[in-house]
């Protein structure tokens, strides 16, 4: 079919199919769906194929009067930290409805770039440090999106790690550490779930633009991993359209006219041939071809965001992770609760940028708790509340920050407001009317731009840690214990004020239920069980590339040109682990309102694979499930390897109390492998293996060790 279509064209009509039109949302914008982030030109009779943004919820920009309300589902962080495949592709098959529903065939999600540094402005939109993590959780979305006929697209292909310079830094990186951290979700989404379609990164990748990289698009991309689908750029990506189709890049994107006449004009002179635009052509017109609107779908405009909302609390709800809790949690029946901070009222449902939506409602902090009918002091959420009103102007509290957050200026939105806003006299006297205080924490972040290790970003601001040492102060005094809620986009410094609270709960950026799932957590209708998919350092000099400028460009030199990966495989826990530096929360940490017992570890080699079989024992009085998680650590061979590396993890499912579930996993050998640069093979030593199996990276239950006879070879 595609090649009779092909055949058909003529040189001018592929041209057009291999370069699309984007934004800006005027006349030449996306005419199918306006406000969608892209499509495909009007070729032929064919449909044009209609993109758009992104990994928190369908987004479509208001730009024709209408209202096109998407749910806004928790961030794709929050979604790692549920460790539940499971969930996840009811999440991404719901996006995928509401994308079907509003006419949008292809998702420009998930984002599954590294956590390499915890201070890139994008984190929130991407799962994790660790690849298997996000692999297994990236393709879970996938899945869910694809399963109801809407395409997915993993991004940014590759390296794409930081936002400093994003157009156009060179990523230098050793391709082992390529091949084992930044290849590999995608790797693992490709080779599992088989995406429509994969966006090439904005940055250079060892001295060539990622869609301009014939190595990584067309070598590793499809001839090793056996990808069939389509790649396009990221929007404006890259500095040489010629170059991007020669490579393996099939759409570019957002597309111009003169990107156009540019490779008509290569091909007629012979620097671009016809069967590459042919080739490039073809998937398009493939991805085209299994489009809804190539099989006559007409759009509902209807989308259930009713039952869109249930699944993203209960995405948000599993992603929550109790960081600390001296018994504070969840609150006893009918606790009169002190809310401190603006972010009760300015909740944070989404970070800044393409990855944002526009939900019909948000429910914030405050909102949830009194929806609950829980004892809120309600002349102190009213300080707040006013408060920001003065701070912000009533305009930009709705706009900004909960309709529309991708709309700049960050000045406004990256420095939380004053939250210290109260006398001594007055917080005692709140302490004593009130039987707990719960403070709000906020950090946003975003597209464009990195955090930074400073006060009012990494670090809590004077006025934040004065305001925690006051009602931690009071509160104490009169017996009355004190809960942290962490409404952030990536990790903030803990360490230093930690012990003045009894209880720090991290919701992250949860979508639009936040205020619901903060009010199920505190009573204990939900049991908090999600686990870190990042390392929390104690301080910005632990993590490695604060180091050196060269390792993290932006802080500074501010206007970098190279970035170097100079810790290699050792991302996140792999260098803690390495070089022995403790962190404040580990990576796979979280607590419960309950206790686990891990017992009756079996390890076996089944041909190519192990086994891992153990029991988990719900030891304590909630209803709770538990992350399980099995590390391997390999002996030092030929190859160095860390410490050790997560290679399968499983979430129970809710164990009542002394209930125990049996969980079972397997590992293939294969996917014990490091990658030998020199050989340019996958190599499995021979030796002795250690199976770990760990409620966190750290927190080791039950070991064993298996021998593998004789090293093994594969091809990448
Ligand atoms: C972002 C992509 C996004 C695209 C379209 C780019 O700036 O990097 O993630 O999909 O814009 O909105």
């Amino acid at each position: 079919m595609v090649q009779e279509l092909l055949s058909k064209l003529s040189l001018e009509e592929k041209v057009n199919l291999v370069v699309g039109v984007g934004r800006p949302y005027g006349p030449n914008g996306p005419k199918r769906i306006p406000g969608a982030t892209g499509e495909t030109r009007l070729v032929d009779k064919l449909p044009r194929v209609v993109l758009t943004d992104g990994p928190s919820g369908v987004r479509i920009e208001f730009v024709d009067g209408r209202e096109w309300y998407a749910t806004s589902f928790p961030s794709p962080v929050v979604l790692a930290s549920t460790w539940n495949p499971e969930i996840v592709e009811a999440v991404g098959r719901a996006m995928g409805e509401e994308a079907r529903d509003y006419g949008v065939d292809v998702l420009l999600a998930p984002g599954v770039n590294i956590h390499r540094h915890p201070l890139c402005g994008r984190n929130f939109e991407y799962f994790s440090e660790d690849p298997l993590l996000s692999g297994v959780i990236g393709a879970a979305f996938v899945r869910g999106v694809q399963s109801v006929g809407v395409g997915a697209t993993p991004k940014h292909f590759a390296a794409n790690e930081q936002e400093t310079n994003r157009l156009i830094i060179d990523t230098v990186v050793s391709e082992r550490a390529l091949r084992e951290i930044y290849l590999k979700p995608f790797e693992i989404i490709v080779k599992k779930a088989r995406p429509w379609a994969i966006m090439g990164a904005y940055n250079k990748l060892n001295g060539k633009y990622a869609t301009q990289n014939e190595w990584l698009l067309t070598k590793v991309l499809r001839e090793e991993w056996g990808f069939d689908g389509l790649v396009m750029t990221d929007w404006g990506a890259g500095d040489n359209p010629v170059e991007q189709i020669k490579a393996g890049t099939d759409l570019i994107m957002p597309g111009s006219d003169i990107i156009v006449v540019t490779l008509l004009e290569a091909v007629k002179s012979g620097d671009l041939s016809e069967e590459e635009i042919d080739r490039a052509a073809a998937r398009v017109l493939k991805l085209i071809e299994k489009s809804l609107a190539y099989r006559g779908h007409r759009p509902s405009m209807k989308p259930d965001l009713e039952k869109h909302a249930r699944i993203a609390y209960e995405a948000a709800a599993e992603g929550v992770v109790l960081l600390k809790n001296n018994g504070v949690l969840p609150l006893k029946k009918g606790a009169r609760i002190a809310l401190f901070g603006t972010g009760q009222v300015e909740t944070l449902r989404v970070g800044t940028g393409s990855g944002h939506t526009h939900p019909k409602r948000v429910v914030t902090i405050l909102e949830g708790l009194k929806e609950k009918g829980l004892r809120i002091d309600e002349e102190l959420s009213a300080i707040y509340e006013r408060h920001l009103l003065e701070v912000r102007g009533k305009q930009l509290v709705s706009r900004f920050l909960y309709d529309e957050p991708h709309r700049w200026p960050y000045t406004l939105v990256a420095q939380p407001p004053p939250q210290d806003i109260l006398k001594d006299e007055q917080v005692e006297e709140i302490a004593k009317r009130n039987d707990v205080a719960a403070i709000v924490i906020t950090r946003l972040s975003g597209e464009g731009m990195d955090r930074k290790p400073v006060k009012g970003d990494f670090y809590l601001t004077d006025d934040e840690r004065s305001l925690i040492e006051k009602v931690s102060r009071y509160f104490h005094k009169y017996g009355k214990k004190v809960v942290a809620i962490l409404n952030i986009c990536g990790p903030i410094e803990v360490v230093s004020w930690r012990d003045l609270v009894d209880a720090i709960l991290l919701i992250w950026l949860p979508g639009q239920e936040a205020g619901r799932v903060v009010a199920d957590v505190l009573v204990g209708d939900v049991n908090p069980s999600g686990k870190l998919p990042v390392t929390f350092p104690k301080d910005w000099s632990d993590v490695p590339i604060s180091k050196s400028p060269e390792c993290y460009p932006g802080v500074p030199p501010e206007d970098p040109r190279v970035v170097k990966y100079c810790e290699d495989i050792y991302v996140g826990y792999r260098y803690f682990d390495k070089h022995g530096v403790e962190p404040a929360y580990e990576f796979g940490y979280g607590l419960s309102y309950t206790e686990f017992e891990y017992r009756n570890l079996r390890v076996e080699k089944d041909g190519e694979k192990i086994r891992v079989s153990f029991e988990v024992v719900n030891k304590g009085s909630y209803p709770g499930k538990e992350v399980t998680q099995v590390y391997i650590k390999a002996p030092q061979g030929r190859l160095e390897k860390p410490e050790k590396e997560l290679k399968a993890f499983k979430k129970t499912r809710l164990l009542k109390p002394s209930e125990a579930e049996r969980i079972e996993l397997e590992i293939e050998l294969r996917d014990l492998a490091s990658f030998d640069e020199k050989e340019k093979m996958w190599v499995v030593e021979e030796g002795e293996y250690e199976v770990m199996v760990g409620a966190s990276s750290r927190d080791i239950r039950l070991r064993e060790k298996i021998r593998i006879e004789g090293t093994r070879n594969y091809k990448p």
